[in-house]
Order: structure tokens, then sequence, then C-alpha cells
């Protein structure tokens, strides 16, 4: 489904444009750790002001409470966006005013005020329906801006005719948190891999013991039920695990022993996921392996990412922690597409819509 793209708008020349970008970028101590996602606007920004228009870009940065919160004031993105791209104005974060996760009608118009154009680039955000993601189109001239088109582009391709076999890959902590869209990617793809956390729910629906492993007790008959579906979902055979005094490291099979908590895939898990990932033909990735931040549980999610990089298959992988794997073993540029979004990707596979979007096409000025 189409959206307007920059193309569209009015002449920008002389224009004020709001750009709505996800510059929610990992900080640790108030210092940048990734800026990928500020570098990822670029383009836009650059389309925008060699047309003349001056650009007042904004963002939210993490989760303050709807009042100023100096642990998550923009200053540091502000100073590395004014090193990439000067003369760029960018606003305070947009979650420091309660309107903006409430889509409060009064806070759009404080944010439309003034401005001509609305340019929407914060793919990542735009699964939410806030208001500077979603009342802006309702106001102003609007479009999508080149990653947010990019993004639609590659995961709305996923969704319509992905070269098969189609190999999803899913990790990360919780098994909850993914049910739904676990459900709409059997529908997609040929298998389905779990790693992560959220391996051992499935493990226990499957009559294992997991030991101290997490695990979502209220979650293992649906996982159960997935499992009994008939699709092709593989889940790890050995796991690494850490013992009960926090130090001795060991690769189990089958049912893991009381105290005992499995903190990655093992090396059998890690090669049979990284056959399936070399012999696809589209792989999307979201979620690692294992705790990879520790060297000890690092091992499934490097092997996992190794695969990624030297498959023939077109690989799609999302969320902040897949990425920053991909980055850490030195294998992002080796991706076809790398998302900026985590959520805003799955969701769109899940839903093949986001509300972001939805505003745009419904701009009265689309
Ligand atoms: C993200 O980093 O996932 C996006 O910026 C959205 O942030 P949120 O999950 O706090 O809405
Ligand atoms: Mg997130």
């Amino acid at each position: 489904m189409r959206v307007p793209t920059l193309e569209d708008l009015p002449d920008p020349a002389g224009k004020r444009v709001l750009l709505r970008v996800d510059f929610n970028v990992p900080m640790t101590n108030g210092a940048i750790d990734d800026d990928r996602r500020i570098r990822a606007a670029l383009p836009t920004i650059t389309w925008l002001t060699d047309r003349g228009a001056t650009v007042d870009a904004c963002s939210h940065l993490g989760r303050p409470q709807g009042r100023p919160d100096p642990a998550f004031a923009m200053d540091a993105v502000r100073q590395r966006l004014a090193d990439l791209a000067p003369g760029v104005n960018l606003l305070e974060n947009l979650r420091f005013d309660p309107g903006e996760t409430a889509n409060d009608p009064a806070f759009v118009e404080r944010l439309v005020e003034g401005r001509d154009l609305y340019v929407n680039d914060a793919f990542g955000a735009c699964h939410r329906a806030h208001a500077s993601v979603v009342g802006p189109p309702r106001r102003l001239p609007s479009a999508a801006g080149r990653l947010l088109g990019r993004e639609v582009e590659v995961l709305e391709g996923l969704l319509s005719g992905p070269a098969k076999p189609f190999v999803g890959v899913l990790g990360g902590a919780k098994v909850s948190d993914k049910l739904a869209v676990i459900n709409a990617l059997l529908e997609r793809v040929d298998t389905l891999v779990i790693g992560g956390g959220m391996a051992f729910t499935f493990l226990a629906a499957r009559g294992h013991e997991v030991g101290a492993s997490l695990l979502e007790p209220d979650r293992v008959e649906e996982c159960r039920r997935l499992l009994g579906s008939g699709r092709r979902i593989l889940v790890p055979a050995d796991v690494v695990a850490l013992g009960p005094d926090d130090a001795e490291v060991r690769t189990l099979a089958g049912d893991i022993p009381t105290g005992w908590k499995g903190l990655d895939i093992g090396p059998a898990s890690a090669e049979a996921f990284a056959a399936e990932v070399a012999a696809a033909g589209t792989v999307l990735w979201n979620g690692p392996m294992g705790v990879f931040e520790d060297p000890r549980f690092a091992a499934g999610t490097r092997r996992l990412a190794q695969a990624v990089a030297s498959t023939t298959a077109f690989t799609v992988v999302g969320g902040g922690d897949s990425a920053a794997a991909m980055a850490k073993f030195g294998l992002d540029g080796e991706v076809n597409h790398l998302s900026t979004g985590g959520g805003a990707s799955l969701e769109l596979i899940e839903k093949g819509d986001l509300p972001g979007l939805a505003a745009l096409r419904e701009s009265v000025h689309a």
C-alpha cells in the first residue's frame, strides 16, 4: 500500500519542515553507543536541505514519564546531529510532554505550529500511535522519508513474494512478547527457528526440564499447540548453561538439571540453525540466540550472525539487539537490509500495516 514520498510534497524551498525521526539510540552514561539511527536519517535531511527547506527534527529518547528528565535529554544526540548535519534543529525529547504518548490534539497543534510540511522518517516508532507519528499528517502536507520508504519496501517484499525457502529466526528473552508475531510468521515462513530465552518455554512444552532457565509457565500450553501445528519449528537440541555456583559453564542436551540456567544455544544447535540459514532463499532474523554480551554465551549468536552474513539468501535483520550483534562481530555490512526498527518491523509483518503508515496514507493533503 503506497505511502506518499518526498516527491509528492509541494516544493520545500523556503519551507519549514517538521521531520519525525527515531533517534532513540542506545546510550551509556550520556554517551551514544551506536549512531546508526542518526546516520540513517541523513539522506532525507539532505534531500530537504538541498532544496532549501529548514528542518526541525523531533524524536523520543527512552521512556521518560511525560515530564522533563535529564537522564533522557537530547544533548548528546543534538551534538552528533550537528556534526553530521549542521544547521538542522532538534526539538527536546517528545516524551517530556505527556501529550506525545497520549496523542493529545493540543500537543499535535504545538508541533505543527509555524511549520509547513511534515516528513516521517521514524520507522522504528511507526507502530506507536503517538502524537508526532499520527497527528501531523492530518494538519500538514505529509510524506514518508527515504529510510521509512525503504523499510516499508523491503518488509512488504517479505510479505508479498519472498524467495523460498523463507526461514524466520527469532530470539530474545520473552516468548509472550512475540507470540502474536510467531503466529503470523508461521503463516509465511517455511521454517521458524527459535533461540534465545524464549526457547526454554518451547523446550518445556516438549516435556523437558529447563532448570533455572527463563520460563513463562503460562505460555507452555500455547507453545505446545504451536509445536503440534504441523509447521516446521526448530528449537535448540543443546544449550550452554551456567551452574548453580554461577561459575561453571557446560553444554547440556536434553533435560537441564535443577539450578542450571541456559544462556545460549549449544554448538550442535548453532550448526543446525546455521545450515537452515545457509540453505534459505530469504532470512528474517530478530533477536539474539543468547546473552551474547557475555563472551561465555556469545557463540550461538556469533554463529548465527556468520551464517546470516555468508548465506546467498536475501537477509533482513531487525531489532536493536540483533543489529548490535551483527555490528559487534563486524558483520553489519554483510546484511541485505538492517532494519532500524525491531518492534516496528515485527508488527508490520504481523499486521501488514502500522499506525504511522496509515496516517501518511490518510493525510488530507496526500
Ligand atoms: C525502539 O527503539 O524500539 C523505538 O524507538 C520505539 O521505542 P519504544 O518501544 O519506547 O516506543
Ligand atoms: Mg524497542
